[in-house]
């Protein structure tokens, strides 16, 4: 299992390109069962969750292939013929996003068999808004020995679905499915995220007909088939987000390339707050602080888009270690993720974890010591606060970062870090 080990104290200086957003890619890859054409996705991030999901797609008889190398990466996917619609435990278990092959496969082909999924173990993270939303579109579905069957012999039809409350995983799910239904569907407290106003824009140019993009009613009139297209990934903001914080938290200037400055709007706002300076430019923003300013505790809670991610949570509190003063950071999206803050703690970081929240009280140095990564977001908070704890911080089971951040230590190394990998024995992920 590889590890990352960093020595604390160099600042970060240069600059950052961001890759294509993880979050999107997986649900773009998930469009392409819906055609019989090409989808050639440009930005691609070459990470450990897209091959996993490509892995899924090749066995379901689409065909995959990787082009490009270095700064234009892309990847053509093209489901000609769907040879099978059976996705197993084994392909599904390690991400959740590859349970969204469901509503495409059923849209498709009418039928299909998916294993319920595993992924990051923050909370339980249910799916039954997404088995309901595809009820209500038609399907039949059955649960058994841990698989979903589901069938719509007759094709799927449009419905109006009101979610009970926001799910970023089941809007993109009911959208995926209703495209092809017959007739219109109406989509009530649909989540907002930007990851899903990219997956409805590409599916508008494959021909889809979608109402309302970016807002929190989604109206889809169904058509009978799709096109392919070609289609560019949207900036990812959470590693955008990350190297932010990493570039706050250790001081210096850091230019961060190829992204949005409105992408993170509910960051940037917490940061300029806690004393960073942050400035937006024509591909991102620059983000600066002096080496010798300590920065001010301030309070977060997370929220549906578009108010603070909970993906940045973990980063943000690790931002919040060294802060002056107390900050209280509330979670609201997943029950269980504050699994960082006793990893911080042995850094040095004085948390303490109630329900729903955390205090974090700022003290003026951390120390380096051998930490473990908990989940993907979690591991990257660890990362971050490596580069300012003093000797040598070693993050392990690095397996979680790799799911979600192309080349972290190169992009980090880049910039004047002092991170390297460590290559261990091959693991069984
Ligand atoms: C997506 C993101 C993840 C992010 C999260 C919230 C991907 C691949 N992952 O996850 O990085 O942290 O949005 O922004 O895009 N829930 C249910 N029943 C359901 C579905 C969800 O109870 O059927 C609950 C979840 O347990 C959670 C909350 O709803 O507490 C929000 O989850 P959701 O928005 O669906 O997150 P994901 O789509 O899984």
């Amino acid at each position: 299992m590889d590890s990352i080990a960093i020595i604390g104290g160099s600042p970060l200086n240069g600059s950052i390109p961001i890759s294509g957003a993880k979050n999107s890619a997986l649900k773009l890859m998930a469009a392409s069962i819906l055609t019989d054409q090409p989808l050639r996705l440009t930005n691609m991030p070459r990470l450990a969750d897209t091959k996993f999901l490509g892995k899924l797609l090749r066995a379901l008889g689409v065909e995959v292939t990787e082009n490009g190398h270095g700064g234009e990466q892309e990847t053509l996917f093209h489901a000609a013929e769907i040879t099978s619609t059976f996705a197993p435990y084994d392909l599904v278990r390690q991400m959740r996003a590859s349970f969204n092959v469901l509503g495409p496969l059923l849209a498709r082909t009418g039928h299909a068999k998916v294993s319920l999924p595993g992924g990051c173990t923050i909370g339980a993270r249910p799916v039954d808004l997404h088995l309901d939303a595809l009820s209500r579109l038609g399907a039949a579905i059955e649960l058994e020995e841990g698989y979903v069957s589901a069938t719509a012999p007759k094709g799927l039809r449009g419905a109006e679905i009101e979610f009970p409350f926001v799910s970023v995983g089941a809007t993109e799910h009911a959208m995926l499915a209703a495209v092809l239904a017959e007739g219109t569907t109406v989509l009530r407290r649909a989540a907002m995220e930007p990851e899903i106003g990219d997956l409805a824009r590409c599916l508008t140019a494959m021909g889809a007909k979608i109402d309302g993009i970016d807002t929190d009613v989604l109206t889809i009139s169904g058509v009978s088939s799709l096109n392919g297209t070609d289609w560019s990934v949207i900036p990812d903001r959470i590693e955008m987000g990350s190297f932010a914080v990493a570039a706050a938290m250790a001081g210096g200037e850091v230019r961060l390339t190829k992204t949005r400055a409105d992408l993170m709007t509910a960051l940037t706002e917490k940061m300029v707050e806690a004393g960073v300076d942050i400035s937006p430019t024509g591909d991102g923003v620059v983000v600066r602080r002096d080496p010798g300013q300590r920065l001010k505790a301030v309070n977060v809670t997370t929220e549906v888009y578009p108010g603070f991610a909970t993906d940045l949570q973990a980063q943000f509190m690790t931002l919040m270690t060294t802060a002056e003063g107390e900050s209280v950071i509330r979670e609201n999206i997943f029950e269980n993720r504050f699994m960082h803050a006793p990893e911080l703690a042995r850094l040095g970081a004085d948390i303490h974890v109630g329900a729903g929240e955390a205090v974090v009280k700022g003290v003026p140095a951390l120390h380096g010591a051998p930490v473990m990564a908990t989940d993907l977001r979690a591991s990257v908070s660890l990362v971050i606060a490596g580069l300012v704890a003093e000797g040598e911080t070693t993050v392990g089971r690095v397996y979680h970062l790799d799911r979600g951040f192309e080349r972290l230590e190169e992009k980090l190394g880049a910039c004047g870090a002092r991170i390297r990998r460590i290559t261990g024995e091959a693991d069984e992920h």
